[in-house]
């Protein structure tokens, strides 16, 4: 029989704000996520404004996106952004050599994205290109966009149609800088990145250039370890982190198809981010005692096989409960680190691999993980509150993985919010919450969940997992009881 499992939280004792920039996203120049995704063109039948989907700008404004990274990925280290920008007609196409070998036109550029930000109330995070780029392409690229003075590149800007700037803030330094970005050893991307951060200027004059060093794979600590060591802390923001969730790359397993086997693999891979994050922060806070670099997991999610007779190069993918339950412990996990991660970007936004929207044609679904990023919104920018978990294990063979997993936060009115996961398939989970100098008068809650882990939204039954209202939580003699079902996402307001 399960014990009950048993949680802590300080709601007294908070004083670490979550970024809001822990629930960014992420979109590439890469199958259907911008082209036939966000942009489909103003000559559409798709209601849109400027080519990009209205039905989409309304769904993301209301999941609340934070940040948004363009062009890539892979992509932005053969992304050459004068090609993007002037008249569409004479704008040179682009051979997408990364992801399926697709001939793009560039009528999707620089403008059309910044708009798209400002239209979704989105801050645009550019990747500039290192491994096939120059300094000074990329340092015309922050002129061009950020610069109110005169010069050649505000000139240019304003020629284009854009008379005031769009003040980019975020800015990576090249992408998986060790592979597609250039296959470049630790200690030589350190002085390639110092040699691009000092000409990119911050003609915005608010001190607010933040750039991204392009961070580690998985668990290459030495890679941290060298940009840390190697690069000054007065030129370096955020310090990158990649991890998908994937069980193994040579032979990923379908997205709908898979067995408990493989779902538990696949969790034990997004509960590696705990472990992962613990490392390259103790790096960080080697160099950085001060905690002034942020670690940025700007690529995190499910990868698995494409769905069948869709381009292999188009990672297009379904979403079910178990990428639920992907995002909800990995969200739970980077609240938990806020002190030190400050951004995260989710692997992407529409269309590809762990998509919050997939559209086919007219038609648009929201996934189950758009509705835990939804739900989870309540922490942007609030307080983080201390958090102790004792959970049951949720065995599967001979392995085992912590079944429940929190975290908590108290937004700028005052209101509590829980965030709780229950990743075991067949065991319901009681927990006993102690809410350590809170009194707190009434609960509410919403959940996501479903009777199969296969269970997933289509185009035929787009609702078939949606948030409905949470009834197994009640505070009890200054406690919270709470039933959290097998399989679930769930999140708390406490007043
Ligand atoms: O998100 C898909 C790809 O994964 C990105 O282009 C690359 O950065 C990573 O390897």
């Amino acid at each position: 029989a399960q014990q009950k499992n048993t949680i802590v939280v300080e709601t007294k004792q908070g004083k670490t704000q979550i970024s809001k920039y822990i629930y960014s996203h992420f979109a590439e120049h890469l199958g259907r996520c911008i082209y036939g995704g966000f942009y489909v063109g103003d000559t559409s039948k798709i209601p849109n404004t400027n080519g990009v989907r209205n039905d989409i700008v309304a769904a993301l404004k209301k999941m609340k996106i934070p940040a948004l990274r363009w062009p890539g990925g892979c992509f932005a280290d053969t992304y050459h952004w004068r090609d993007g920008v002037g008249p569409k007609a004479e704008r040179p196409s682009i051979v997408n050599r990364w992801w399926g070998g697709v001939t793009e036109d560039n009528s999707f550029g620089t403008h059309d994205f910044l708009n798209m930000c400002e239209a979704l109330g989105t801050e645009p995070y550019l990747a500039g290109n290192i491994g096939s780029g120059t300094v000074q392409e990329l340092a015309d690229w922050v002129q061009y966009v950020n610069s109110d003075t005169k010069n050649p590149m505000s000139d240019l800007r304003k020629k284009n149609g854009r008379e005031k700037p769009w003040s980019v803030r975020f800015w990576g330094v090249g992408n998986e800088a060790w592979g597609c970005g250039g296959n470049m050893t630790p200690d030589y991307y350190a002085n390639e990145f110092r040699k691009y951060a000092t000409f990119m200027s911050d003609w915005t004059n608010t001190g607010h250039i933040f750039r991204v060093a392009s961070g580690a794979n998985v668990d290459d600590y030495n890679w941290t370890e060298t940009l840390m060591k190697g690069i000054p802390k007065q030129m370096v923001e955020g310090v990158a982190l990649h991890h998908y969730s994937i069980v193994e790359w040579n032979k990923k397993g379908s997205a709908t198809k898979f067995n408990e086997d493989t779902y538990f693999k696949t969790i034990k891979s997004a509960l590696r981010m705990e472990e992962l994050v613990t490392k390259h922060s103790a790096i960080m806070d080697k160099y950085d005692p001060e905690k002034k670099v942020a670690l940025v997991v700007d690529e995190w999610g499910g990868w698995y096989e494409v769905e069948d007779g869709t381009n292999p190069g188009f990672l297009y993918q379904q979403n079910t409960i178990r990428d639920a339950l992907i995002a909800g412990v990995t969200l739970n996990i980077f609240n938990n680190h806020a002190e030190r991660v400050r951004m995260a970007n989710l692997a992407q936004t529409v269309n590809v691999l762990q998509a919050v929207i997939l559209t086919d044609k007219e038609k648009m679904i929201l996934t189950p993980t758009y509705h835990v990023m939804e739900m989870y919104s309540v922490h942007q920018d609030a307080t983080l509150l201390p958090i102790k978990v004792t959970s049951n294990d949720y065995t599967f063979g001979t392995d085992k993985l912590p079944a429940v997993s929190a975290s908590a936060s108290v937004d700028k009115s005052g209101v509590t919010h829980i965030t709780l996961a229950n990743i075991d398939p067949k065991n319901a989970q009681d927990i006993e919450l102690t809410l350590d100098g809170g009194a707190y008068k009434t609960v509410t809650g919403r959940a996501l969940t479903s009777k199969n882990l296969q269970d997933r939204n289509t185009f035929d039954q787009p609702n078939a997992i949606q948030p409905v209202a949470f009834k197994g939580a009640s505070l009890k003699g200054g406690k919270l009881q709470v039933k959290l079902s097998p399989i679930s996402v769930v999140v708390l307001e406490l007043k």
